[in-house]
């Protein structure tokens, strides 16, 4: 067993032809294999011909390296060699290798503070390049890992909050929240969480417990906003008060749950999972607004279309 402790990155987020302050290397049957030394660069062949082998699972930094490569990928935010499209590439793709290490970590404080900057990132770019937060919300859906949908989930919200008239901090509060309202899934055993196909009654009422189990956890923290825990608790009430687990409706429903329920169900919609296809954004949105009508704050789902539609994807 490798002592070392590696921690994955996505080759998307190393720009060609930039020295790099850190390791990187690959992982080919068990092993990681030094790739690009430090103080080295790749260049746009090099990360060409390596990227289709980049599944997700291959490249990795040393654990120890991470704030370095934190450091770097923020000073590519800030330079002016990348359109706002890279930009918001690099962003994303790093973002979801920091959720996967975030959703790991015990520590739930230490996890929202560690988010906070990625939150900041994130409205950063919207306030000062919307077209990029467009791209950015195109580059979601892909997968369903708690982790990424996660993410995808803060992105959503992060637009609609901004739809709805959110300042920075507000913003800020809202991006976190909808990062954790599903932390609760930790509780829930690993096979009802990763089945295929449908879950037995008893399985099922494991599963809608997420709500309370993330508000144990979050009580057990000291500093954690009220809108933090009722963004988590409150993600699966139903305007019309039929929801769960304690049947609030309308306005009774914290505005950031609110929010949470629809691009909670948004990006369940539009994501593909094993056992499902993927809708188009308009056909789950249409859905929600016609086949689910009276779950969902209508005037939020309003602001969601223009989120989704007005906003120019590239
Ligand atoms: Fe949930
Ligand atoms: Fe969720």
């Amino acid at each position: 067993m490798d002592p070392v402790q590696y921690f994955r990155i996505r080759l998307s987020t190393i720009r060609p032809d930039k020295v790099t302050t850190f390791d990187i290397f690959i992982h080919i049957d068990g092993k990681y294999i030094l790739y690009v030394k430090t103080g080295d660069k790749l260049s746009d062949t090099k990360i060409k011909t390596m990227h289709y082998k980049d599944t997700g699972d291959s490249f990795y930094i040393k654990m120890e390296d991470k704030a370095k490569y934190q450091n770097w990928v923020r000073e590519e935010m800030n330079s002016d060699l990348l359109n706002p499209f890279e930009k918001a590439k690099i962003l994303h793709e790093s973002s979801v290798a920091l959720m996967e290490d975030l959703f790991e970590n015990p520590d739930v404080n230490t996890a929202l503070d560690e988010s906070r900057p990625i939150i900041k990132d994130f409205i950063e770019v919207m306030e000062n390049v919307p077209d990029a937060m467009g791209f950015m919300i195109s580059l979601s859906g892909h997968d369903f890992y708690t982790y990424n949908h996660s993410l995808d989930v803060s992105i959503y919200s992060l637009g609609l909050g901004k739809a709805l008239g959110f300042n920075k901090e507000d913003l800020e509060e809202l991006g976190v929240s909808a990062l954790f309202h599903d932390i609760g899934k930790r509780s829930v055993s690993l096979d009802i969480l990763c089945k295929k196909g449908g879950l037995s009654d008893a399985e099922w009422e494991q599963m809608k417990m997420h709500p309370q189990y993330g508000l144990v956890i979050l009580n057990n923290h000291p500093n954690i906003s009220d809108a933090i825990k009722a963004a988590c608790f409150e993600h699966h009430e139903s305007w019309a008060g039929n929801g769960y687990p304690q049947q609030l409706m309308a306005d009774e429903i914290h505005p950031f749950a609110r929010i949470v329920a629809i691009t909670d169900t948004y990006d369940a919609m539009t994501t593909q999972r094993s056992y499902n296809v993927p809708l188009k954004p308009f056909d789950a949105v249409t859905m929600m607004k016609e086949k689910l009508a009276g779950r969902y704050d209508p005037e939020m789902l309003k602001a969601m279309y223009s989120v989704l539609f007005k906003l120019k994807v590239a």
